[in-house]
């Protein structure tokens, strides 16, 4: 057995701010109180708002979960013990399962807290935390602290989201008739786009202005140098030999933030259509807001709203073709609890095996984005040869492809010295979000 087979064996302890000095511990200490603090300002700002729409119930409930924010962000300050949640959403029982579970595993000398446990596991529970703040306040208990920013970074792209509609308009027309190798350079060219729409979240940038300002297209030469693993031939041959075998298939995109790289992901979901490698796309989407930007199922009506009810010509007629699309049931969104639980992915078939079988039935499986990375991976300190395929530690629903600007110190799949030389050149490489992945795994064939 070779050293990069067996370091894959050993399974590594999770990331966390146990550490200190690390991104984990950063994040924690300075990121989250920041975001914290920005939901307070955006209840805040709506005071006037909940006023109007429901007097003084409104004001009420706006100074109570204005209350529970700030008492969440001292627990996190002080690193206190991570405590059950009170609501009674439908995922509250498997949050206090997974907190029981952890505190088994620490064991009594070591309490659950922001500081000393897994940090995807805390920094998942900050946005669960959030939610009950909300949720235990009707009438405000739908409001959602980062539909502003969502919004904001929405039209802060929309130059280039009209340069990335027109390019779709071209294609469209010209798509059927397309000899294979043009169809895979289009497909390469709007997997890339897709890939760095990634950049464009607002976690990292803790809620700050973080959305794409030029045309996307012209800039895929210049970034092709910072992908650093790039598996588009293998995705595309999945997607190829699913329609050979039985006419194009179904692909599911777990989507990762609203904004610029929502409408990515819609542009190449439309591409996939409109070329026939795909039937139909199922974009599954958080069921509450996670992590600042990501998509929520009010995000994904209001996008493709948006894009219709645009003055530029091309974004309403995409925006009209994606409407007919999930009209005639070719696109479905859906939200599953699980996506907004702290569990890494190969979990899922036990925890969630209604998602894993309904996930078995994909040609294609695209996960966007980094924290669907560090769940894939489970978020450990892998070393970074370690294969993707050994990282994923069984989750294999259908062939899958990450696609991840690398904003989290984990990597895995990477040549022997790779890591070494981009530490030389960059130490802060995996964390500064200019690097990205187009990584793929298919699972092992089964039967003679
Ligand atoms: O708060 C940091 C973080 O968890 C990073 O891992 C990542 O930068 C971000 O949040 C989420 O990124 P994405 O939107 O790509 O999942
Ligand atoms: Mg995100």
């Amino acid at each position: 057995m070779t050293e990069a087979e067996l370091e894959t064996l050993r399974v590594p302890p999770s990331l966390s701010a146990k550490v200190e000095g690390s991104f984990a511990y950063l994040t924690i200490r300075d990121r989250l109180p920041t975001i914290l603090t920005k939901a307070v300002d955006s209840i805040h700002r709506n005071k006037d708002k909940f006023f109007e729409q429901y007097g003084e119930e409104g004001i009420r409930a706006e100074k109570a979960a204005i209350g529970l924010l700030s008492k969440l962000r001292n627990e996190l300050q002080t690193d206190k013990p991570v405590l059950p949640l009170v609501d009674e959403l439908v995922d509250a029982d498997g949050w206090n399962r997974y907190l029981q579970r952890h505190e088994e595993l620490q064991g009594e000398q070591d309490p659950v807290s922001w500081f000393r446990s897994p940090w995807l596991y805390v920094e998942c529970y900050m946005y669960r935390r959030i939610q009950e703040a909300l949720w235990l306040n009707p009438p405000i208990s739908g409001f959602d602290a980062f539909q502003e920013a969502k919004t904001q970074s929405y039209f802060e792209s929309q130059r280039a989201v009209m340069a990335l509609c027109t390019h779709l308009e071209g294609l469209r027309k010209t798509v059927a008739g397309l000899p294979e190798d043009q169809l895979l350079e289009h497909f390469d060219r709007l997997l890339q786009v897709s890939l760095w729409g990634n950049k464009c979240d607002l976690s990292i940038s803790a809620g700050q202005d973080n959305s794409q300002k030029t045309s996307p297209i012209d800039s895929l030469a210049e970034l092709r140098p910072f992908i650093l693993v790039d598996d588009t031939r293998s995705v595309w041959s999945a997607l190829v030999s699913a329609r050979d075998r039985g006419g194009p298939g179904r692909v599911d995109i777990i989507l990762d933030n609203a904004g610029f790289e929502l409408t990515t992901d819609l542009v190449l979901a439309d591409f996939l259509v409109a070329s026939g490698l795909a039937r139909t796309v199922r974009f599954h989407g958080k069921s509450m807001p996670w992590f600042v930007s990501d998509v929520t199922a009010q995000d994904f009506t209001w996008t493709i709203r948006q894009t219709v009810a645009s003055n530029h010509r091309f974004m309403s007629e995409s925006g009209v073709q994606w409407q007919s699309y999930v009209r005639e049931g070719v696109w479905t969104y859906h939200d599953h609890p699980f996506w907004t639980q702290p569990h890494p992915f190969c979990d899922m078939a036990a925890d969630a095996p209604d998602l894993y079988a309904g996930l078995q039935g994909a040609a294609l499986v695209l996960f966007k984005g980094d924290l669907n990375y560090r769940k894939l991976t489970g978020d450990r300190e892998w070393a970074p040869t370690a294969a993707f395929g050994a990282a994923l530690r069984g989750f294999a629903p259908a062939p899958l492809c990450s696609l991840r600007t690398l904003k989290a110190n984990v990597q895995v799949g990477l040549q022997p010295g790779q890591a070494e030389q981009l530490s030389q050149r960059q130490p802060d490489w995996m964390t500064c979000g200019q690097y990205a992945v187009v990584q793929f795994h298919s699972p092992p064939r089964r039967g003679p």
